[in-house]
C-alpha cells in the first residue's frame, strides 16, 4: 500500500508565476516604461562626479542613505522629481535612512565638511554612526564630495532654467555656491578642465585643513580624541543620547544646576551676570574676555548652523524647516544668562538644535551664554575681536591661489 504523497508540482509552478509577475511588474515595466523628461536645471555629470557616484555605490553608502525626498518628507529640502534621475544610469534610491537623505545635499556643507566627514564623522558630528573611510585615498575622498555637491537644487549641477547657464555662477552671491572653470594641472586629475564650484577649490588643501580648523581656535577642546571617542560610545552617554529629545519635553527641572552653579563659583564675576549688561560701553573687560571666547566655540560648533555673527544665517541653515534662532531679535535681549545656559544645554527638541551638555563641560556653556548675552544686547558681533570689517559681503570671484592652477 503506498502512503499519499503531497504533489509539490503545481504549488511550485504557482510560486514561480507569482515571482515572475512581481519581477515583471516591480522590475522590468518600470524599466521599459520610465522616460522621465529631460530637466531644464540640472546638467549632465562631470567625470569626477561620476567617479564619485562609482564610489559611492561601491563603499554601500546607500544602504544608509536614500536618495529621494518625499512630499512627506520635512527637512529634506525639496522634493524629488523624476527628472532628477534623468542622468542616473542606475537609480541609488536606497531604502534605507539609517541617516538624512542626501537627494539635496549638494551646497549643504562646504567641501571641508564633507572630507572630515568622511574621514571620520565623528569630526565633525560627535555621536554619529556612520563608519569612517579614511582608508580611502584621498582622491576617492575628493571625487565623493564632488559627487555630492553635484546634487540637488543647491548643488553644482543645478542650471538656470532661463539662460541654461550654471545657476549660481551669474549672481556669485552665495559663498557655497560659485562656479567657475577650473583646470587642474599637475595633480591627479592633471589636465582635465571641470566646472567646479568655489567651495570645491578648497578640498586640494584638505591635508592641511585639520591644523588650520583647530589652529585657528585653540581655546577649542574639541579636537577630536580618544577620549571623545570613548565618552560617545564607551558609556551612558550612548544611552541618554538616544533618550535625549524625549526627556527634554519631559523634564520640566533645570538641567545641571549644580554645573551651572559650579561653573559660576569659580567666577565672581560670571555669578552676577544677569544683573550686568553686556551692552557696549557698559560690559567689563573681564566678561568681554569671556564673550570672546564664547566666540571661538561658536565659530567652531555653532556657526554652521546660526551664522558666524549669531543672525541664524549659516550654511546648513537654508536647508532647514526649523531655522536657527537669531540671536540679534529684540526678545533676546532680555534673556539671562541661565536662559541662555539651559537652552544651550538643553537644545530644541524636534529641531536640529543639539544638547550641548553632552558634548560641552558647564564651563564652555557658560561663556557661550556669555557670548549670546553680548550679541543679543548688542545686534551682532559688536566690538568682539576678530572679525574682519566685511565679513557677510558677497565674495569676489576665487583667484586661482591652487598650487596647481595656471
Ligand atoms: C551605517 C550607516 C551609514 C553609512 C554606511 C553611511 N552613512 Fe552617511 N550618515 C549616517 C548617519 C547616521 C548620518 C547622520 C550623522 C552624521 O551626520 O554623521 C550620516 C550623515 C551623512 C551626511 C551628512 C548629511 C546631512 O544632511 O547632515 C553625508 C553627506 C553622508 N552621511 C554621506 C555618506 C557617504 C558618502 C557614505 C559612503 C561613503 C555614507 N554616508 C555612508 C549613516 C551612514
Ligand atoms: C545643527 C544646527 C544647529 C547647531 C549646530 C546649533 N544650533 Fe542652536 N538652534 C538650532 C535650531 C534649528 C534652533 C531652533 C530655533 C527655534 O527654536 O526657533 C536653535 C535654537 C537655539 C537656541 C534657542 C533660542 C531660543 O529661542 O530659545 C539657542 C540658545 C541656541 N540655539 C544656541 C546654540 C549654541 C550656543 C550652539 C553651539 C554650541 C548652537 N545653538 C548650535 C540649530 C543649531
Amino acid at each position: 500500500m503506498t502512503t499519499p504523497r503531497a504533489n509539490y508540482l503545481y504549488p511550485a509552478l504557482g510560486l514561480t508565476l507569482i515571482m515572475a509577475s512581481i519581477i515583471f511588474v516591480v522590475v522590468l515595466v518600470p524599466r521599459w516604461t520610465f522616460r522621465p523628461p529631460e530637466p531644464r536645471d540640472l546638467r549632465d555629470y562631470t567625470a569626477q562626479e561620476l567617479r564619485g557616484r562609482e564610489i559611492y555605490k561601491r563603499e554601500g553608502c546607500w544602504y544608509c542613505h536614500s536618495m529621494v525626498s518625499r512630499p512627506q518628507d520635512w527637512d529634506h529640502g525639496r522634493r524629488s522629481r523624476s527628472s532628477d534621475y534623468f542622468y542616473d544610469a542606475y537609480h541609488l534610491l536606497g531604502s534605507e535612512r539609517s541617516g538624512p537623505d542626501l537627494a539635496n545635499i549638494g551646497g549643504k556643507f562646504p567641501d571641508q565638511y564633507h572630507m572630515l566627514h568622511h574621514k571620520n564623522p565623528r569630526y565633525v558630528k560627535p555621536g554619529s554612526i556612520m563608519p569612517r573611510y579614511d582608508y580611502l585615498p584621498e582622491q576617492d575622498l575628493t571625487d565623493l564630495t564632488a559627487y555630492l555637491q553635484s546634487l540637488g537644487p543647491y548643488g553644482t549641477r543645478a542650471l538656470d532654467v532661463e539662460g541654461g547657464k550654471d545657476r549660481y555662477a551669474a549672481t556669485g552671491e552665495t559663498r557655497w555656491a560659485y562656479v567657475r572653470d577650473y583646470t587642474w594641472v599637475g595633480g591627479p586629475l592633471d589636465g582635465v578642465t571641470e566646472k567646479v564650484a568655489f567651495w570645491k577649490l578648497d578640498v586640494a588643501h584638505q591635508r592641511a585643513l585639520n591644523e588650520q580648523l583647530y589652529g585657528e581656535h585653540p581655546e577649542v577642546p574639541f579636537k577630536y580624541s580618544a577620549e571623545i571617542e570613548e565618552l560617545m560610545y564607551g558609556s551612558s552617554h550612548e544611552a541618554a543620547n538616544a533618550k535625549g529629545a524625549l526627556q527634554g519635553l519631559a523634564t520640566p527641572v533645570f538641567p545641571n544646576k549644580e554645573a551651572l552653579e559650579e561653573a559660576r563659583l569659580k567666577d565672581p564675576e560670571a555669578r552676577a551676570w544677569t544683573e550686568n549688561s553686556f551692552r557696549e560701553g557698559q560690559i567689563t573687560d573681564k566678561n568681554r574676555l569671556l564673550a570672546n571666547y564664547g566666540k571661538g566655540l561658536f565659530n567652531n560648533q555653532c556657526a554652521p548652523c546660526h551664522g558666524v555673527t549669531g543672525n541664524g544665517k549659516g550654511q546648513a541653515a537654508f536647508s532647514m524647516t526649523k531655522r536657527p534662532a537669531n540671536f540679534t531679535e529684540d526678545k533676546y535681549a532680555g534673556f539671562t544668562v541661565d536662559a541662555w545656559y539651559w537652552r544651550i544645554s538643553r537644545g530644541v527638541p524636534g529641531t536640529q538644535m543639539p544638547r550641548w551638555e553632552y558634548t560641552l563641560d558647564a564651563n564652555q556653556r557658560l561663556t557661550l551664554a556669555a557670548f549670546l548675552r553680548y550679541v543679543a544686547q548688542n545686534k551682532g558681533l559688536g566690538k568682539l575681536e576678530g572679525v574682519p570689517a566685511d565679513y557677510g559681503k558677497a565674495p569676489a570671484p576665487p583667484e586661482t591661489t591652487h598650487p596647481g592652477a595656471k
